[in-house]
């Protein structure tokens, strides 16, 4: 079953992050998608173009050019290739161009703080298959949002999917940043919809010594429990929302107050580079403490330290996947139960791809 067939890797016709929206801002960028070279680069008007990265005239790729107007010029004869249409509109040796030539485009948009790309049937990118702004919490003045970095991943996107599908492995993996025992304590509960999958607890603990202290700040400590929910939310195999537990009630106390007990979302961005290989961009965004950059760079830090421990342990898996042969059936357990449903979920997905 997915994802551990080899000829059964990539699905195509899905929206995934190409890169920060930031990133284009210098000029173009090059990066391998779906094993294919993709060169990335804002046209006149700020839209962004995404197109096949080799130039078709003596293959050099186009991300080391310059953009002109529209067009990426290529940086070794000169030859420009517009990025809406992919068309050749200049060969600076000679007056004609090729005019029917076209260079492939993929479909791009700028979607909150992401550059988007479908690799897929360009008549089945829809927007609204893109996960919903307001919904996900990226959007401004709301929520502020930090991009914390690009984790090159050398393990396939569905390690990572898994991995955030089943939060039982804070206690042992983030054991050293987190006291994760609320999450062995607490049963998850699955709820389904058709675009999206959410993975919740309710969980009744105490003060999170270390995390917490992190999050809220120690001088606002309490005695007694709470009750927080943490997500994981899967809207896609390119996209997945964590958070940081919605504070739902304090115990002594009649309400929340949500300038200090605020909700800290982390973005799971997972784009394949390879079959074996991701593309993790780290996003993050909350809803309190708006303009502390100082607590910005605590979290990023905090956030970049978990994931890069996920990122390492991803690692280690696919190098047990490429050089061992694994014997006998997978242990599964009740904390699997929301990653079988996202595999099923894909392999469906899969399936109707290859009608
Ligand atoms: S290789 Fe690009 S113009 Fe020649
Ligand atoms: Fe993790």
């Amino acid at each position: 079953m997915y994802p551990f067939r080899n000829d059964n890797v990539f699905l195509r016709n899905c929206w995934y992050v190409a890169a920060f929206n930031n990133e284009l801002d210098a000029g173009p960028i090059e990066r391998v998608i779906l094993d294919e070279p993709v060169v990335l680069f804002r046209m006149a008007d700020a839209t962004p173009a995404a197109m096949f990265g080799i130039c078709p005239h003596r293959y050099y790729p186009l991300g080391r050019g310059k953009v002109v107007g529209d067009s990426i010029q290529c940086g070794y004869h000169g030859f420009e290739f517009d990025g809406r249409s992919g068309s050749c509109v200049k060969i600076p040796s000679q007056n004609a161009v090729p005019g029917r030539f076209r260079q492939k485009i993929y479909p791009a948009v700028e979607h909150g703080p992401w550059i988007w790309i479908w690799p897929g049937e360009p008549e089945l990118a829809h927007k609204d298959l893109l996960p919903p702004l307001a919904e996900i919490g990226v959007l401004q003045p709301d929520w502020r949002v930090d991009h914390v970095g690009l984790l090159p991943t050398a393990g396939r996107a569905q390690l990572l999917v898994e991995n955030l599908l089943d939060l039982t492995h804070v206690a042992f993996l983030h054991g050293a940043f987190v006291d994760g025992a609320a999450f062995l304590q607490h049963p998850v509960e699955i709820v389904e919809q058709p675009l999206q999958l959410m993975a919740h607890r309710q969980m009744r603990s105490a003060w999170v010594a270390g995390f917490y202290d992190l999050l809220f700040g120690p001088q606002h400590r309490f005695q007694g429990s709470h009750l927080a929910e943490t997500q994981t939310v899967f809207y896609s195999p390119g996209y997945i929302r964590t958070n940081s537990g919605v504070i739902h009630e304090i115990e002594g106390r009649d309400s929340v107050d949500r300038s200090v007990f605020g909700e800290v979302r982390f973005h799971h961005i997972l784009t394949p580079e390879t079959a074996q290989r991701t593309h993790y961009f780290s996003t993050m965004s909350r809803n309190y403490r708006l303009d502390d950059n100082g607590y910005s760079i605590a979290m990023g830090k905090l956030d970049y330290d978990v994931r890069m421990q996920d990122v390492v342990a991803v690692g280690e898996i696919e190098g047990n996947l490429q050089r061992f042969s694994m014997h006998g059936p997978e242990l599964l357990a009740r904390s699997d139960a929301a990653s079988m449903r996202v595999r099923k979920r894909m392999q469906e997905m899969l399936d109707a791809e290859r009608l």
